[in-house]
């Protein structure tokens, strides 16, 4: 999604506002640009379609030099990726404008402004904005009077970065549904769309809420709220390492990553579990009342999040006996529902700050939920600070678009969760200590499935040359399959589908042939038999199969089948085992192919717009 970053200095912010965007570039994007304010008041926009390291040429053939200045990744919505469309936006050479978001109403605007005799030199619905705030400043007011009036013509989600050469004194900031933080320096001030851009330059951070408008200058700030009032919002200091975003020894921020997963699952657990049990402060100190009176647990999430909740269905009424119902969020938000009584309402987020998450969020508050937990990788993020509850996850800053370690410590969590909720529910002190103890042993059982690796690399070649692949698995592996395709398919562009494999022999077997593999994830649980007699209906028709089993599952390796043996453990913890293979088969996959690994084409990290 778009990135923004914005600085008001007493040093020059060009390298401030490249190194920004480098750090954003995570987020997904297709072009880039920067607008800085000169000695003499003159804007100097530089934009390119493609890399920031494009830019950075650009800056280096010609440099900009300047104070004040705002810059921005952006991923289309409105208008193709080009030169034309990419941020910031002038208007009439004296206001610049940088855009996260969509402006709902830009047609109606763009309309309007055309019969006033503007000239539009993009397709974005962000042109209106810049040319709303020149009529305003053209009427006499000043830059924030002028953002403030141009917000009340605006519908839909934005956070905007503006300056302008009669105000080269100022930065003004606004944030309406797309995420803004302001870094604080030593007389100076920062805007990013998130931390990880800022922390070269700052660890203190505000976080703008809905509806703030900001005034940044060297000597001081000033924020007014939704309602127009003048508004204190706390500084906080961020835990987050300036290098925590550096990719290290490894080759791609996802490999760093999956390999991160040992050490991100024992922080998640660190503090959270006792001896023999859960501790119930894990969810914060009103969290006992209301889990205890839980009667049923509502899940909405997004892609990898929406997986994870799938898997936590089968725990929460397999071990907690209650009753879960998961749903994508995005189409959640627009339906009417029954709201069940004694019902937590859960979101799952890595960012904190999908957009169609944060709407389901909203809506089950308004629409009668009373308690709400989010479970989430980003503490200050907007999830966060507008549920009840908190579960966060500590799997530390997720760089590459393709979710891993997000993804395990999400299940990591939610098995605490399950855990905590079981025990109001029937689950006995022996039972809690057991599930304690398999959850202590998921680091060193993640390790051992890691040293797979080098197997996996070479299994990927298999896969290289395939258009389709079918993933299958029963019960809770099903969401672990699902995950699997996901991954592929995001990361290697190669069509992957996920089936419950008892499913086959209603449709999906018409597609087997010896062009399509088929994965299956097999542990050894009561579903085992099943499994196999589906993988032998593949089989019978000469589809290849690549089965991930663990070394109890008896099943040979023979022509057609290639067998991945994984160490054996508990069914409670194996969708989180099991997941391991499938992000490493879709990273080998996706490397061998020559794929942007971290930044597949199309997709972006933390999906803000809907
Ligand atoms: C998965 O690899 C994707 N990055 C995507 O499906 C992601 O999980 C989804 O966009 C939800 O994001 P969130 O967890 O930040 O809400």
């Amino acid at each position: 999604m778009c990135g923004i970053v914005g600085a008001i200095s007493q040093r020059p912010v060009a390298a401030i506002l490249l190194e920004g965007l480098r750090r954003l570039e995570y987020r997904g994007y297709d072009s880039a640009g920067l607008a800085v304010l000169d000695a003499n008041g003159s804007l100097q926009r530089l934009r390119v379609l493609g890399k920031v390291s494009g830019l950075a040429e650009a800056l280096d053939a010609t440099p900009v030099n300047g104070l004040l200045g705002i810059a921005h990744t952006r991923w289309a919505t409105h208008g193709e990726p080009s030169t034309e469309n990419a941020h910031p936006h002038i208007s009439h050479d004296r206001c610049a404008v940088v855009h996260n978001g969509i402006i709902e109403n830009h047609e109606r605007l763009r309309a309007e402004q055309l019969a006033a005799g503007h000239r539009f030199l993009s397709q974005t619905d962000t042109e209106v904005v810049v040319h709303a705030i020149h009529d305003a400043l053209a009427a006499g007011q000043t830059l924030t009077e002028a953002v403030r009036q141009t917000r009340l013509h605006l519908q839909g989600a934005y956070a905007l970065g503006v300056i302008d050469g009669q105000h080269p004194d100022c930065l003004v900031a606004a944030r309406q549904g797309s995420p803004l933080v302001i870094g604080v320096g030593f007389q100076e001030y920062f805007i990013a769309s998130d931390v990880f851009a800022l922390l070269p330059v700052t660890n203190r951070f505000i976080f703008l809420e809905d509806g703030d408008l900001a005034e940044l200058r060297v000597d001081g700030l000033a924020i007014w709220d939704a309602n127009g009032d003048p508004v204190e919002r706390p500084v906080r200091t961020s835990t987050v390492a300036a290098d925590s975003a550096e990719r290290g020894p490894y080759r791609h921020f996802m490999q760093k990553e999956i390999f991160e997963q040992p050490r991100a699952i024992a922080d998640t657990l660190e503090g959270r579990l006792a001896s023999r049990t859960v501790l119930p402060e894990a969810f914060g100190v009103e969290a006992e009342a209301i889990l205890s009176g839980t009667r049923g647990v509502t899940i909405v999430a997004c892609g990898t999040s929406y997986h994870a909740g799938l898997v936590a269905k089968y725990w929460i009424e397999a071990v907690a006996g209650l009753p879960c119902q998961v749903e994508v969020a995005s189409e959640y938000r627009y339906r009417k529902h029954v709201i069940p009584d004694g019902h937590l309402f859960v979101t799952i987020s890595q960012s904190g700050e999908t957009a169609d998450t944060l709407a389901a969020l909203r809506l089950a508050r308004q629409g009668g939920y009373t308690s709400t937990l989010a479970i989430c990788n980003v503490p200050e993020s907007s999830l966060v600070r507008e549920s009840d509850l908190v579960l966060l996850t500590h799997a530390g800053p997720e760089i590459g678009v393709a979710s891993t370690k997000a993804f395990t410590t999400q299940l990591t969590a939610l098995l605490l969760l399950t855990v905590n909720l079981a025990r109001h529910h029937g689950l006995d002190a022996e039972q809690e200590a057991a599930a304690v103890q398999l959850l202590r042993s998921l680091p060193s059982q993640m390790e051992q499935v890691l040293s797979l690796d080098a197997r996996i690399a070479e299994l990927a070649e298999q896969f290289v040359d395939c258009q389709h692949t079918l993933f299958l698995g029963r019960g809770e592996q099903y969401p672990i399959a699902m995950e699997g395709a996901l991954k592929l398919k995001e990361i290697s562009y190669i069509h992957a589908e996920a089936y419950p494999a008892g499913e086959l022999k209603h449709g999906p077997l018409a597609l087997i042939d010896e062009d399509m593999p088929v994965v299956a994830v097999a542990p050894n649980n009561a579903l085992l038999e099943k499994l196999k007699s589906n993988l032998e209906e593949v089989r019978a028709r000469g589809g290849k199969l690549f089965v991930f089993a663990d070394d109890q599952v008896p099943m040979q390796e023979e022509a057609g089948i290639t067998v991945v043996r994984l160490p054996q453990t508990d069914d409670l913890i194996d969708p989180i085992v099991f997941s391991i293979p499938m992000q490493l088969l879709a990273y080998h996959v996706a490397v061998l192919k020559g794929t942007d690994v971290d930044q597949p084409r199309n997709l972006a990290k933390s999906v803000t717009v809907e």
